[in-house]
């Protein structure tokens, strides 16, 4: 029976790679019938007059799963982020972002391998923000819960427990933000005790920050609040050969959305360099989701083949490949090895 997945390709590079990724994901056999929104962001906006239309959010709700590519979200002004409103109208709270270099990546350290867990619905991304035009004074409320908290750091702490993943580490600014992150760490340090086979600490966001690019390797799983998590997952990113590789998935108890870490990438969109890699490392994720662990096999050891021949790569990763080429000697080896 085929998987019937939401299909959201996003604009900028993001019909380029989401295409790449369903011709890969499609190789495997497994049989997919995706329900396609092309009209979303911008597209939305001029299609249906709204940014994020009722039917692509229902869909989501009815199929369970979607795989979504990058959607542009206007800065300063303008309408609120699709990927903000899809994960908080779907209350999808656990944003898990594995970062692990790929075979042949240079890299400035080796042995990174690292999973983030980012609070997905609260913090500073509730779009709670005031402009005072009299006053000239701008507020922006960070809204932190303590079932929020719990859930997310459960989720953190039951990953790794089940993924055999020795440490969790919490990030925070507890020392300033008391009232928001210190409740996040006070649940953290109460949840531990729950799961005494995980090793437990927490650090201050900025020393871990420097931690990160000193010795990344001492870390293994990191929890932390919405802001955080996003600036930490690129930051992540960089450590392992940037954002063309790096996954990430959006999961609640509704449903789940597979996406990549990265944004639309407008400085090469239409170009055909894109890497799809980390949608399709998404796409890998979602196929796990599904139960397809065979499919989702077949598919890394054709990505780590590719990566440790390195001889068809796009550039961000070294090479001269486009996006087509790349996606190209993929599927031989998946359809192959099939
Ligand atoms: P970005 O992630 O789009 O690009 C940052 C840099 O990484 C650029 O130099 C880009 O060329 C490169 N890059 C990103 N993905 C790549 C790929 N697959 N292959 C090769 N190179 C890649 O971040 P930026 O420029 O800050 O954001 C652009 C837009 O994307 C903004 O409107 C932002 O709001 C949106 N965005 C959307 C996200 C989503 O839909 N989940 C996530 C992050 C940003
Ligand atoms: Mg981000």
């Amino acid at each position: 029976m085929a998987h019937t997945v939401s299909l959201i390709p996003g604009d900028g590079i993001g019909p380029e790679v989401t295409e790449a990724a369903v011709r890969v994901l499609e190789a495997t056999g497994v049989a997919f019938a995706w329900e396609r929104f092309d009209a979303v962001g911008h597209a939305g906006v001029a299609v249906h007059g709204t940014p994020l239309p009722d039917r692509v959010v229902d869909s989501i709700r009815r199929n369970r799963v979607a795989l979504k590519g990058p959607v542009t979200t206007p800065v300063g002004a303008g309408f609120r982020s699709v990927n903000v409103s899809l994960r908080q109208r779907l209350d999808l709270f656990a944003n898990v972002r594995p970062c692990k270099a790929l075979p042949g990546v240079a890299t400035p350290f080796e042995g990174v391998d690292l999973v983030i867990f980012r609070e997905n619905t609260e913090g500073l991304y509730r779009g709670i923000e005031y402009y005072d035009e009299r006053l000239e004074v701008a507020d922006s409320i960070a809204r932190v819960t303590r079932r929020g908290s719990q859930r997310i750091i459960r989720f953190a702490f039951e990953y790794a427990r089940s993924h055999r993943r020795p440490m969790l580490t919490l990030v925070h600014k507890a020392n300033i933000l008391k009232a928001t992150t210190g409740m996040f760490l006070k649940e953290g340090q109460r949840i531990a005790a729950d799961f005494p086979g995980v090793t437990f600490n927490d650090r201050i966001i900025d020393n871990m920050a420097m931690q990160l690019v000193m010795h990344p390797q001492r870390y293994d799983c990191i929890v932390t609040t919405n802001l955080f998590g996003d600036i930490l997952s690129d930051l992540c990113a960089g450590l392992v050969g940037g954002l063309g590789t790096v996954p990430g998935a959006n999961i609640g108890d509704a449903a789940a959305i597979f996406e990549a870490v990265h944004g639309s990438a407008p400085d090469i969109a239409g170009k055909g360099v894109a890497n799809p890699t980390a949608l399709l490392q998404s796409g890998v994720m979602m196929l796990r989701h599904l139960g397809e662990a065979r499919a989702a096999d077949l598919i890394t050891r054709a990505l780590y083949t590719c990566y440790a021949e390195g001889t068809t790569l796009t550039r961000d990763v070294g090479g001269t490949a486009g996006t087509e080429e790349f996606i190209r000697a993929l599927i031989r080896r998946v359809r192959a090895w099939r």
